[in-house]
């Protein structure tokens, strides 16, 4: 077992007047890897220390397994934390700072040696046993450090962005391994970081952070789909979605949303949510808008391209329509240059409208 409740959870450092976290209602469910994703500052490390017991909670509840924690010592809460800055013991070898945390609550020697050897098996230490720290890549070290936080068999894990210190090969790897350990271990485990592939390949669930308010929680691909607001929006997806300022209005067609040099009609799922709204965002992500190099018709927008970005499997094209400026996706080797005069067509199925107050209206 292992849910973790949040209960209007705020943190306040020493004397600050802002929360670094504020109002947090969460729940993570037991065998659950949720991501707590948001920018630098937003408070995902300090949610994480109130949960392991390294800050005092200023007010609100933390639950593990039914249990109000607030003033339990860390010891006792049954959760392993990993840091990015990993810290191992120089002066032993792997197998025994693996060992450590056995030998520190009196677990017999043959249990502690068959925990350790499963541990250090499932994230490929075997052969590394008998070495210091000093003689083992960063990866390895980092595996070490997660070897040394599983053959605790916690409850709950606690994850600060285990993999920003590695390359992005070995953080690719190691994210496969985590995913393996947490299939075959299922323990809960809440999961920092500020890197959306991570996010979107890791969680079940991720939590958007902003400013220590919780934005949005939902899988993956449906807060990438229906984001709850700009911020979340813009966070999600790279390159960032396209967000052009405006207001919808009816003529005589339909809605419409109109911006300072463009106009696309809605379509009914929009045009009912933007009755009465006023002022508001268009927003569309580069992968809905169509790259034309010759007029289709049917109302394309005529562009003219600022800047081409190959990134080898696609190809991502700055144009602008007046002062709005676009960013499209195309198929690689699409043969476009600065200066050319391209068509965008939006694919208004996949558009997004959000209020005056960047809340959206879907
Ligand atoms: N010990 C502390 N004393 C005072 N303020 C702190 C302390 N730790 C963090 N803060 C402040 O609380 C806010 C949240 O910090 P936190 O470390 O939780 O952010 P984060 O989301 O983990 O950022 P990053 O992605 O850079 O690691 C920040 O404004 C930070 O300056
Ligand atoms: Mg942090």
């Amino acid at each position: 077992m292992g849910q973790v409740e949040f209960i209007e959870v705020t943190k306040r450092y020493g004397d600050a007047t802002a929360g670094a976290v504020t109002g947090i209602d969460l729940v993570v469910e037991d065998h659950e890897f949720l991501v707590l994703l948001g920018p630098s500052g937003c408070g995902k490390s300090t949610l994480l220390k109130l949960v392991a017991g390294l800050e005092d909670i200023t007010s609100g509840e933390i639950w593990i397994d039914g249990r109000m924690v607030n003033y339990e010592k860390p010891a006792d809460r049954d959760v392993a934390m990993v840091f990015q800055n990993y810290a191992l013991y120089p002066h032993m070898t792997v197998y025994e700072n693996v060992a450590f945390p056995l030998r520190m609550t009196g677990v017999a020697k043959e249990e502690t040696r068959q925990r350790v050897l499963a541990a250090a098996s499932s994230l490929g230490l075997d052969p590394y046993l008998e070495r210091r720290p000093e003689h083992l890549s960063g990866g390895q070290r980092q595996r070490v450090a997660l070897a040394r936080s599983i053959v605790r068999r916690p409850s709950v894990f606690l994850m600060d962005e285990p993999l920003s210190n590695l390359d992005a090969q070995l953080r690719v790897q190691t994210r496969e391994e985590l995913l393996r350990l947490h299939a075959s271990l299922q323990t809960t485990t809440i999961y920092v970081t500020h890197d959306q592939v991570e996010a979107m390949t890791m969680g079940h669930r991720i939590a958007v952070m902003r400013s220590g308010v919780i934005q949005q929680v939902g899988p993956p691909q449906h807060v990438y789909d229906h984001p709850a607001n700009t911020f979340v929006a813009a966070f999600l997806g790279s390159p960032r979605i396209n967000l052009a300022a405006g207001r919808c209005e009816s003529s005589p067609t339909g809605a419409i949303f109109a911006g300072p040099d463009f106009a696309v009609p809605l379509p009914p799922r929009l045009a009912a949510a933007a009755r009465g709204a006023g002022d508001a965002a268009f927003g569309i992500r580069p992968e809905n808008i169509a790259l034309h190099l010759a007029d289709p018709g049917g109302g394309a927008f005529p562009a003219k391209v600022s800047l081409v970005e190959p990134v080898g499997s696609d190809l991502y094209v700055n144009a602008s329509t007046g002062s709005s400026s676009w960013t499209a996706r195309a198929a690689a080797r699409t043969p476009v240059t600065p200066g050319q005069q391209v068509w965008l067509v939006f694919d208004l199925e996949h558009a997004h409208l959000f209020g005056g107050d960047g809340a959206a209206l879907t």
